[in-house]
């Protein structure tokens, strides 16, 4: 997601704390919120010292491929393995604090990507990156229309892509928060062979893509946000 859709993220998962996980990531952060951090991993991609997170932010399956294995994951790192080198940070009593914060605010970030179906999608167009489309009007490629273009056009701030997640039951919260990061991922996944499915290479897409679109982006920025909490809330029991 562009930084709209990584707030909204943390938001969201601010609202589904526990007491005890909202007062240690409080403490972490020094008194900012998840909101806040969520930007962080992009903001450090134009810094050097960082380079080697960049692949962090995706994962991509082989052409053919339906699972994801450690033995075909890329060795320079992905999305899965970002995540799951966060929450083993966060839970190691021997880190320090400073690791503790750096890793707390990619994994706000990483959720987020991970629930942006293209950070799913395939490697051989770089997730959508090289589709090239128009978006009303103007060039754009199917990956930013998914970051980016659908939230900017409905004009919609973070609070208000993350409100009205008391629509939920707890019943419905527990459902969502069931499953693992490969779960979430794969999910991510089959949206992705269905937004690839959405378009053809160069269409003019504008309000009737938003409109048909946009709920799948809304959902799945609350799911991430939820389960991001749930995580979190799983760390600090
Ligand atoms: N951003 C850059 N490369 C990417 C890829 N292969 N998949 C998703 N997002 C990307
Ligand atoms: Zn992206
Ligand atoms: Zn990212």
């Amino acid at each position: 997601w562009g930084r709209t859709g990584h707030r909204a993220t943390g938001e969201v998962a601010e609202q589904h704390l526990s007491k005890k996980a909202k007062a240690k990531v409080r403490e972490l952060l020094d008194g900012m919120n998840l909101a806040f951090v969520s930007t962080y991993g992009d903001d450090i991609k134009s810094d050097p010292a960082y380079r080697k997170y960049s692949p962090w932010h995706y994962v991509n399956l082989e052409p053919g491929e339906t699972a994801y294995t450690k033995e075909k994951a890329n060795p320079e790192g992905d999305l899965v393995q970002g995540i799951n080198t966060a929450i083993s940070v966060l839970k190691d009593k021997k880190a320090s604090k400073e690791e503790k914060e750096f890793h707390l605010k990619l994994l706000v970030h990483w959720l987020g990507d991970l629930h942006q179906p293209m950070h799913a999608g395939r490697g051989e167009d770089k997730g959508g990156n090289d589709i090239q489309v128009r978006w009303f009007g103007s060039g754009s490629n199917l990956h930013r229309v998914w970051d980016s273009e659908m939230i900017n056009d409905f004009d919609m701030s973070y609070t208000e892509l993350a409100h009205n997640t008391d629509r939920l039951s707890k019943e419905e919260i527990s459902r969502i928060q069931e499953g693992s990061v490969l779960d979430w991922m794969y999910e991510s996944k089959e949206l992705a062979n269905r937004v690839y499915d959405s378009v053809e290479v160069g269409e003019k897409l504008g309000y009737q893509y938003m409109y048909e679109w946009f709920p799948v982006v809304h959902d799945q920025i609350q799911k991430g946000g939820i389960r991001l909490a749930a995580i979190l809330n799983d760390i600090y029991k």
